[in-house]
């Protein structure tokens, strides 16, 4: 049967610290991965915009010896044309993998029942899966032991916080989440994480009291308003504002680090000093993405 990879839930550590060594001798060793997807050719199919995983994607598939055809829904007016089931049926006739980043994770699931061959999500409404294996990938390769590690995650709770918990639940690393009031995660999504935590010894907190953050390892941030969110700036800006990721906040906390997934709004969610000061792991991560996606790709074709 065909494996897809839309959520990381219910997948086994094992898989995952599998997928996080994979990512590893792919970045160390590219030559001996050159032609793992050699012949092998990827639909990437994108309903909105992005910098970061168009990129990383195209260009790690190439360094694997693979193709990929990128597919603007919006530009190109695919959406609305045809279902997005018959789309993912004719793109099983020719490609060997569907990379997509939808509105909503209801689109990958029809995508998935439509279609013979793997898809990959690349981003929906609930869950960013690419861009949390990266950073679980960059923080393996600056703390020795994912256990003894706390992340603060701290903003608006969306898709990237949601794969944060979900794959450092199942990892056994702590996740501390510091969102406003009315702009908290998915109390599934948080009640699986916790399940997941009582097997790997993780610690999962969620909380409004940025004062929670204290002694956390690394700080995280994301926008505060993701794609597809239509509310002013205006409306939310003073409620996230003692939510703002700094140097202040950084040194209150103690952290040795700061990540964003990108992109980032300069002195909104994150300042300018911390994004381009020594704390900083943002390319680190942004690097890592294209060996993070690799390393899913080589397990699920080659
Ligand atoms: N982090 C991330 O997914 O960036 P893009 O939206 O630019 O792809
Ligand atoms: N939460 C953000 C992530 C962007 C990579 C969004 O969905 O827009």
């Amino acid at each position: 049967m065909k494996k897809d990879l839309l959520t990381f839930k219910n997948m086994d550590g094992e898989l995952i610290n599998h997928l996080l060594v994979l990512a590893s001798n792919i970045k160390q060793s590219p030559s001996e991965y050159a032609h793992k997807l050699k012949g092998k050719s990827v639909v990437a199919l994108f309903e909105k915009p992005s910098l970061r995983t168009r990129v990383s994607f195209d260009i790690g598939i190439n360094k694997l010896g693979g193709h990929l055809v990128y597919l603007d829904s919006q530009s190109n007016n695919l959406a609305g044309r045809e279902s997005i089931g018959d789309m993912g049926a004719n793109f099983s006739c020719w490609a060997d993998a569907i990379v997509a980043r939808v509105f909503k994770h209801e689109t990958l699931e029809q995508l998935s029942a439509a279609s013979s061959v793997p898809v990959i999500n690349a981003l929906c409404d609930q869950y960013h899966p690419c861009q949390g294996l990266a950073d679980y990938l960059t923080l393996a390769e600056n703390f020795d032991d994912l256990s003894k590690v706390t992340l603060a995650y701290v903003g608006d709770g969306n898709n990237v916080t949601h794969s944060l918990l979900i794959i450092g639940a199942i990892l056994g690393c702590n996740v501390t989440v510091v969102t406003p009031v009315g702009h908290e995660v998915s109390d599934d999504i948080l009640s699986y994480a916790k399940q997941e935590a009582e097997k790997s010894g993780a610690k999962i907190h969620a909380t409004n009291d940025i004062q929670e953050a204290e002694g956390a390892d690394v700080i995280y941030t994301d926008t505060w308003l993701s794609m597809g969110d239509d509310t002013p700036l205006s409306d939310i800006k003073d409620k996230f504002a003692a939510y703002q990721v700094n140097q202040a906040l950084l040194d209150a906390t103690g952290a040795k680090y700061v990540m964003h997934c990108q992109p980032a709004h300069r002195d909104l969610e994150i300042t300018s000093e911390v994004i381009d000061g020594d704390q900083s792991l943002l390319l680190q991560q942004a690097e890592n993405r294209m060996h993070a996606q690799n390393a899913i790709l080589v397990n699920l074709l080659a």
